[in-house]
């Protein structure tokens, strides 16, 4: 997995971007696409706690709005102290476009975790 080495950096360095005054949990993400290319999320929270949007899906907005709906892998990170799995509405919102595509969870350059989304989130919603 070293091809995922700088993508696991990345995340780590997305998590400056979090807009997280209320929970103070930021998190970080690196999203990579099947062309190479590289998007960044963070959490951005809202007074109005329930329309925070996650970091997860963030990354994945800019990358579909930027025409790469194709995605090869997820890289995650977060001020907890254990690995953060991706909530169940990422889990469906990224399975929407690329239900195969490694996630790997980041606690550090080299404490790391990858699942594959399909076993994180099998039987996902599908309209038919
Ligand atoms: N959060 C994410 O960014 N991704 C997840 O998968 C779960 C939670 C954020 C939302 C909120 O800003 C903070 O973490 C605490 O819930």
């Amino acid at each position: 997995y070293l091809m995922y080495e700088k993508l696991i950096s990345e995340s780590l360095k997305a998590k400056r971007f979090s807009h997280s005054p209320y929970s103070k949990f930021r998190v970080g993400v690196a999203l990579l696409t099947n062309k190479g290319k590289i998007y960044y999320g963070a959490n951005v929270e809202c007074s109005s706690y329930s329309l925070t949007i996650c970091a997860e899906r963030v990354a994945a907005v800019k990358a579909i709005t930027d025409r790469q709906k194709k995605f090869k892998a997820v890289a995650i990170s977060s001020d907890s102290s254990e690995f953060a799995f991706p909530c169940g509405a990422c889990r469906q919102f990224l399975s929407e476009f690329s239900d195969n595509m490694d996630v790997i969870l980041v606690r550090s350059k080299t404490k790391y975790q990858i699942y594959k989304l399909q076993n994180l989130f099998p039987h996902k919603f599908k309209l038919k």
